[in-house]
């Protein structure tokens, strides 16, 4: 019966580059049972030295470290990447503050199967800065949005926004904090509403 739950097991890999909070919100989300029948399979860091890769190990993930050397091309680095999850056989690889933008042959390989999180209401203000951005577009309404990766910087399909007020005297970095707090909550929820959907279809 052990081995027959285990096989079930839903199986997801995380690419991150740095501190890794997202990644902790989706292993505690696991562990508690918020996202069911689930497991962390493989924790890939471009960074060798990133905090999320730490915390990975601390937790006793399976974590590597997959440098992209100098001279070396994207897609040597992203054949590395890829032999790890061919290998670690993820349902679903999340982006978790992975500096790297994808190939467009990466994201065939996985097409439907690659989310990633985002720190503003998309479509508004995709790539870098977002939280800096909205703060100049004077807005009174940021958040953060779980979407499918396609080809696009931050355009894929979307699966889960969560909003937060945008305060008088709020600086990127207090913007950025209220965001993050419900980047933590959303990418919980996108991984489960990802799962249900695919049970759903058989
Ligand atoms: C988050 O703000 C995420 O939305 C963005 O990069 C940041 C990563 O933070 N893509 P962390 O490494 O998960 O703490």
């Amino acid at each position: 019966m052990a081995l027959d739950s285990r096989r079930m097991r839903r199986r997801i890999a995380i690419l991150l580059s740095g501190r890794g909070s997202n990644f902790e919100a989706i292993a505690e989300a696991v562990v508690d049972g918020r996202i069911p029948e689930a497991e962390i399979v493989a924790v890939i860091s471009d960074q060798p030295g990133a905090p999320g890769l730490a915390r990975a190990r601390d937790r006793k993930l399976p974590s590597f470290s997959v440098e992209r050397r100098p001279g070396s091309s994207r897609k040597e680095h992203e054949a590395a990447v890829a032999r790890i999850l061919d290998e670690a056989r993820p349902d679903l690889i999340c982006l978790a503050g992975y500096m790297r933008v994808l190939s467009p042959e990466f994201v065939g390989r996985y097409r439907g199967r690659i989310l990633n999180i985002h720190p503003s209401l998309l479509p508004k203000f995709p790539g870098l800065h977002p939280q800096r951005h909205a703060l100049e577009a004077r807005e009174s309404v940021s958040g953060c949005t779980v979407h499918f990766v396609d080809e696009g910087t931050d355009t894929g399909p979307i699966l889960v926004q969560r909003s937060v007020p945008i305060l008088p005297g709020d600086t990127e970095e207090s913007l950025s904090a209220r965001i993050l707090e419900q980047e933590h909550a959303a990418y919980p929820e996108a991984i489960s509403k990802f799962f249900e959907r695919s049970s759903n279809r058989g």
